[in-house]
């Protein structure tokens, strides 16, 4: 389900003792929220179960984000992302997600995980700028080249820096 919501200016921020957790299916789709997670979306949990994970997707994020996300969980390996997401009512919420495959006794994933918690303001700051020129990378390259601009933005902006992608994100 894509929603058509217009996003505005209204922040929420997570308290320093919040977690907000879903997990979902191989595709993407809820199938477990917590409460902090139906407090935060604005949606009902009967809305969000079965529903893709792009129901809080916020247009300022960049796909490249999202296929970075899922290139690592395909590799069956956690990731680390800070996240800006779309509340039911346009409002906006960051979170620090760290992502995981669910695997079986076989290490076979069954699904998948995400605990986010509260951000930092700096990393927040720090991110928005990053994510802002990997947009504006995705716009110039187009549709069908826009994950592969915007990845390569983010690897010579990390290279520049002489950090891994994982150094960068947890020591912000
Ligand atoms: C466990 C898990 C949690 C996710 N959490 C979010 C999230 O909080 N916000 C979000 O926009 N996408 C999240 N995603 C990624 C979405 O599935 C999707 O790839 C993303 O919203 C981009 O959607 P789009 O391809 O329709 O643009 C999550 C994916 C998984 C597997």
């Amino acid at each position: 389900m894509k929603n058509k919501i217009e996003p505005n200016a209204q922040e929420r921020l997570m308290r320093d003792d919040d977690f907000i957790v879903s997990k979902t299916d191989l595709k993407g789709r809820i199938s477990y929220c917590n409460r902090i997670f139906i407090e935060f979306s604005g949606y009902a949990e009967h809305e969000l179960l079965g529903a893709q994970h792009n129901i809080i997707r916020h247009p300022d994020m960049p796909r490249g984000v999202f296929q970075f996300l899922w290139d690592t969980l395909g590799a069956r390996k956690e990731c680390f992302a800070y996240v800006k997401n779309m509340s039911r009512d346009g409002g906006f919420y960051w979170v620090f997600a760290n992502v995981t495959p669910d695997m079986d006794a076989h290490g076979v994933p069954q699904g998948y995980f995400s605990v986010r918690r509260k951000p930092g303001r700096g990393a927040v700051s720090a991110l928005s700028d990053v994510y802002k020129l990997m947009l504006e990378e995705e716009r110039r390259a187009g549709p069908r080249d826009a994950c592969a601009a915007s990845i390569g933005l983010l690897t010579s902006v990390l290279k520049q820096k002489e950090v891994s992608y994982d150094q960068f994100i947890l020591s912000i």
